[in-house]
């Protein structure tokens, strides 16, 4: 299915927007600071006529007076003067959930940034907005102010998209690029990270991977014409990240981001976010910050990439934007770019596509230790591409081993991973990372 254009209407677009946060009030404010550029854009003015949130009496910096206001957001989403119902107050269950199900139920097109929604109830949403007549956009629920759902549902339409992959989540990239240019450790940056406000509430979301997920799982259903499955994800956060492996990984000339990978392959569907180590001048090395990057691979075009700031008021409320001017101007688009009935049900896969990997090991100081290890390794069909020993640590009696293998399956790694301290000549757990090819 295509886009369909309903007609040019001049009469207003008229909103109600739930949620009064960051990106609720960046949204009334882009409303209210654009209203000409957007009504000329749009050819119909765009306009508010109710907004919800938890506490009417918050000073939100905002002037709301003009607009009319509901507790409830599963009223506002019922109003007879809104059209498009504006979901901006976050969480896959209770109040958003419900007040999205009653506006598509009622015939009202609905624009989210509501990622964990999409992700969990994605299917479900999009046939109710079929059956109901109804648009559900939410280009703000992947990478905040980085437009890859329309560049790839409309820009990207004419390509099999082989691969997406990107960094999705500003908070672990912070955290990341912080613990490698002030030599700190995680702890410390995760609770200069929770001082500075960059967590969510529930810090796992963000630094357990699960965020990052839930924009994977809505970037692979529209790449590769399935259903959202997020169950499906492969997730590992960043926790066990440590200063020794980014400083070790930038000596082999890598960096180490939360990266997250789909690819259809002859098994199916893979979906991983996981920590991997990328080359360090690649683009997705080169990203500093909370900044966010989505490369996508098609046939025809290539690899293109994607950069810009993945979270905060005004990127995210200028994706909430692109929206209500799309349908504002008559485009219906489907959710995930093809008829919710024909997304097929993906079969997931487990990571198979080889990759090299980097294995940190702390070795003891006996003869034949290195053997023992290149033996297991070799044992598991593993070949060893590049290998640094640093020197003996006075205090510990072991020397730092880094090796990069050759191409190899995940499960011969997970092999070699398990045999390694049963040679006796390793002190502590090897730590591995997958080397991505970007
Ligand atoms: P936020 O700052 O926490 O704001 C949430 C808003 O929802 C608040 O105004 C809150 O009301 C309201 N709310 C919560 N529970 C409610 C209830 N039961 N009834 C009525 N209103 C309720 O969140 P946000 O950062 O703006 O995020 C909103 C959505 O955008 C989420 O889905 C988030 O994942 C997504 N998103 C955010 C960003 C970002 O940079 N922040 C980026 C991309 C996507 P009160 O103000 O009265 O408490
Ligand atoms: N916690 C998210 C991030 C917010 O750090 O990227 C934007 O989705």
């Amino acid at each position: 299915m295509t886009a369909q254009n309903k007609g040019q209407d001049a009469s207003p677009l008229r909103l109600g927007i739930a949620g009064l946060g960051t990106v609720g009030t960046g949204t009334v404010r882009i409303i209210q600071n654009h209203a000409a550029l957007l009504a000329t854009r749009s050819d119909r003015p765009v306009a508010i006529s109710a907004v919800s949130a938890r506490d009417r009496m918050k000073n939100r910096a905002v002037d709301l007076s003009a607009y009319a206001w509901e507790d409830d957001p599963r009223a506002l989403a019922l109003r007879e003067d809104v059209d498009v119902f504006v979901e901006l107050v976050g969480g896959d269950e209770g109040v958003a959930r419900e007040a999205v199900t009653a506006a598509l139920k009622a015939g009202k097109d609905v624009v989210t940034a509501n990622k964990a929604l999409l992700a969990i109830h994605g299917q479900e949403l999009a046939e109710l907005a079929e059956a109901n007549g109804c648009v559900l956009r939410f280009e703000a629920a992947v990478a905040g102010g980085i437009p890859v759902i329309k560049t790839m549902t409309e820009s990207l339409a004419g390509n099999e998209i082989r691969r997406v992959m990107g960094v999705m989540n500003g908070t672990c990239n912070y955290i990341l690029t912080r613990m490698e240019n002030a030599g700190l450790p995680y702890e410390t940056v995760f609770e200069e990270a929770r001082q500075l406000g960059y967590l969510e509430a529930d810090p796992t979301l963000d630094v357990g991977g699960i965020d990052a997920s839930h924009k994977l799982a809505i970037l692979a259903a529209i790449a590769f014409g399935t259903r959202p499955t997020f169950d499906a994800v492969e997730i590992e956060g960043i926790e066990r990240v440590s200063i020794d492996d980014i400083r070790r990984a930038a000596d082999m000339g890598y960096r180490i981001k939360l990266l997250g990978v789909a690819q259809m392959t002859g098994r199916g569907l893979e979906q991983r976010m996981s920590p991997c180590l990328v080359p360090a001048d690649s683009p997705l090395g080169q990203l500093q910050g909370g900044t966010n990057m989505v490369v996508i691979e098609g046939d025809s075009v290539g690899q293109i990439v994607l950069r810009g700031a993945g979270a905060g008021e005004g990127p995210t409320a200028s994706a909430v934007l692109s929206d209500i001017v799309e349908i504002a101007r008559g485009v219906r688009m489907p959710a995930f770019g093809l008829p919710a009935s024909g997304l097929a049900l993906p079969q997931p896969a487990r990571t198979a596509v080889p990759a090299a990997y980097y294995i940190r090991l702390a070795l003891t100081d006996k003869p034949g230790a290195l053997a023992k290890v290149a033996s297991v390794l070799g044992d598991a069909g593993i070949s060893i591409d590049r290998m640094r020993q640093y020197g003996h640590q006075q205090t510990a009696g072991v020397a730092p081993v880094l090796i990069v293998t050759h191409k190899t399956t995940p499960e011969a790694i997970d092999h070699a991973i398990e045999a390694l301290p049963g040679t006796g000549v390793i002190a502590g757990d090897p730590v591995e990372l997958r080397i991505e090819e970007v």
